[in-house]
């Protein structure tokens, strides 16, 4: 894929306040690019720097080559969608998509043939007479997409629009986005704090963290090689285990935890104690580590029912707190407050940087 925009040392300060401090950051063409963050990491405030509403304190914005800085937002022309609906709400639905396109000056027969095709795309045949208060909070933000996009604006910018919605509601239309994407070939930024969100939708996250991005990469990537402990505690669930005297050895790490020697593939950087195990790859029994694997000895503090799994969470001797997937089928006679072995495959591990 191509470059479609480029950020290069982006940077925010509202008064002392560092809301950016010098973003690096490459948009390409077609893609569906995820800002994924805890709150006040700067995501809104370099999606505002993207649309044009934020002019950055340093740094250039450029789009296909050209600067575009200084340009206002009005002359950007990229479609927005908010958490918030924001819709007229004296305009019936067609009204309100077809808005952008009569600022624009597009002629009433284009303008009904290009909202006709919203309506469908987005599937709100037979609402379009309708005022936006006479719809679903999922049907209100399926309004306020179609507006964003019936002008055919190269880049839409999501900012949070389906964490107002209830769970079923966020889910379908988490689906129907993709299929919106993926049918108008628009490159999409989307912002979210959900990290299962993130996952299901992006082709690639950039990972925000204190008002700059630690990492960008497939989901896929992000999830099985994280580049610090921040990435690899933020998406999803994982053991840390910090190792005591970690010593390099033939391509593998060997530390000391809770007086069990732990082993693990050697990372390409320079040696760390931290390791990290996802717990799908954990096992928990009675029975220690095995050839290739390594054990700690923990116990079991909770067990909690998820419906198709069960997750364990316990704790090692040295107060490290672990988890474990059990799914469902799989024995689960363990009992609260036992102490059993968390063993996992050793190459299964992987040395995160400390930091
Ligand atoms: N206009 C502003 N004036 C002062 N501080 C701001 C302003 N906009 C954002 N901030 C601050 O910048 C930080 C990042 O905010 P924001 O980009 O909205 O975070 P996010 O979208 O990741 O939750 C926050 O601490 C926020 O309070
Ligand atoms: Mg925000």
């Amino acid at each position: 894929m191509t470059s479609h925009i480029e950020m290069v040392g982006v940077q925010k300060t509202f008064g002392a306040f560092h809301a950016l401090k010098g973003v690096d950051l490459d948009i390409r063409r077609g893609e569906f690019l995820t800002f994924l963050g805890p709150s006040g990491s700067g995501k809104t405030t370099l999606l505002m720097v993207l649309a044009g509403f934020e002019t950055p304190t340093a740094g250039t914005v450029t789009k296909d080559g050209a600067d575009i800085t200084g340009v206002s937002a009005d002359r950007r022309n990229f479609g927005m969608v908010f958490q918030g609906y924001a819709l007229f709400p004296h305009m019936s639905v067609a009204d309100n998509i077809a808005f952008p396109l009569k600022i624009r000056g597009v002629a009433k027969r284009e303008r009904d043939a290009r909202v006709a095709e919203m309506i469908e795309l987005v599937g709100l045949t037979n609402h379009q007479a309708k005022r936006p208060q006479a719809l679903s909070g999922g049907q209100q933000q399926r309004v306020a997409l179609a507006r964003a996009l019936v002008f055919k604006p190269e880049l839409l910018l999501l900012d949070e629009p389906l964490s107002a919605l209830d769970k079923n509601m966020r889910e379908q239309l988490q689906f129907e986005l993709k299929e919106v994407h993926r049918k108008t070939g628009t490159t999409f930024v989307f912002v979210t704090h959900d990290q299962n969100e993130a996952l299901a939708l992006s082709d690639r996250i950039a990972i925000f963290n204190n008002g700059g991005i630690v990492q960008v990469d497939t989901p896929e990537q992000l999830y099985a090689a994280p580049r610090d402990r921040f990435t690899a505690e933020f998406l999803g669930s994982i053991n840390i285990f910090e190792l005591d005297n970690p010593r390099q050895l033939d391509g593998f790490v060997v530390g000391d935890f809770c007086g069990q020697k732990i082993i693990a593939p050697a990372p390409d950087g320079g040696a760390s104690p931290l390791l990290s195990v996802r717990p799908e790859f954990v096992d928990v029994r009675k029975i220690g580590p095995d050839a290739g694997e390594n054990g700690v000895e923990a116990f079991v503090r909770e067990k909690v029912y998820q419906g198709g799994n069960t997750l364990l969470k316990l704790v090692a001797a040295n107060g490290t707190e672990l988890t474990a997937i059990r799914h469902a089928g799989q024995a689960s006679d363990m009992e609260h407050g036992e102490t059993l072995w968390v063993t996992w495959p050793r190459m299964r591990g992987r040395i995160i940087p400390e930091n």
